[in-house]
């Protein structure tokens, strides 16, 4: 503890240790930076960019950039909030998303930050890219409509299922997820069971047989927007510091 240094996000003092990037500090104390290519339990990626946040007056992606000593952060600006929505409409206007007829849908983290953003509709035209669905394997399927390139599954299936099922194939605007296997999902050795499976944060890699499981209304994010249960571990954090005397650099904020 006595290396934790602090810095600001947004103006609240924000403990961290070293080599903690700035999401994560942030994370844990439970304030929410954006995020769709971030998982808690693989190595960042740094490839959506939705995380951006200025350091310093520097914009860069929170999910890489380790966190310094008496830095200052924007998070929470409307630039911040234009870009990132200028992303997430961008990705929408590149795939083809048919929200209504997704069965990720309620529980799409891209839908949900969609929301959280206010974005009703992109501003960008759509460019209804013909892409391919690979629904030759018995139990999970691949429609790369609703890929958006976030290297999840590559990452969970190389380092949480050590197989190396997923990777990326092309360039640019015709850039894809691809499998281990010049031919099809169902050659690969991608087991149901695998955590590549359930860890998409879109509807690209779904299960098969069981869609639409979830009534309205229970849905992941049918109750409370995207970001909220990073959010309310600070209200928790913040009601118990009320209690202790003293209290963690992060809720400084209720004794301002
Ligand atoms: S299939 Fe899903 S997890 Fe894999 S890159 Fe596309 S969106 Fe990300
Ligand atoms: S969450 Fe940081 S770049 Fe995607």
């Amino acid at each position: 503890m006595s290396e934790s240094f602090t810095f600001y996000i947004d103006g609240v003092p924000v403990e961290a240790a070293p080599g903690m990037t700035i999401l994560d500090a942030a994370q844990a104390a439970g304030i929410w930076i954006p995020r769709l290519c971030w998982h808690e339990e693989l190595e960042p990626f740094g490839g959506c960019r939705v995380c951006t946040v200025k350091m310093n007056g520097r914009s860069c992606a929170a999910c890489t950039q380790p966190a310094e000593p008496e830095s200052v952060v924007e998070n929470d600006s409307v630039a911040l909030r234009e870009w990132r929505k200028a992303l997430v409409e961008l990705l929408f206007a590149e795939g083809n998303h048919f929200c209504m007829a997704c069965e990720k849908s309620g529980s799409c983290e891209l839908q949900a930050l969609a929301y959280r953003l206010g974005i009703a509709a992109p501003r960008f035209e759509h460019r209804w890219q013909a892409r391919e669905v690979d629904a030759s394997h018995a139990d999970v399927l691949i429609d790369r409509n609703r890929c958006i390139l976030c290297a999840r599954c590559v990452r969970a299936s190389r380092d949480l299922d050590g197989k190396n099922v997923f990777g990326f194939t092309g360039r640019g605007p015709e850039r894809r997820v691809a499998v281990n296997s010049d031919a099809r999902l169902r050659d690969t050795d991608l087991d149901v069971s695998d955590r590549a499976v359930d860890i998409c944060p879109v509807g690209a890699i779904i299960r098969k047989g069981v869609g639409f499981t979830v009534p309205i209304g229970a849905r992941r994010y049918d109750g409370a927007p995207i970001g909220s249960d990073v959010e309310s571990a600070n209200d928790e954090l913040e009601s118990a510091n009320e209690h202790t005397e003293g209290g963690a650099a992060a809720t400084v904020r209720q004794e301002e």
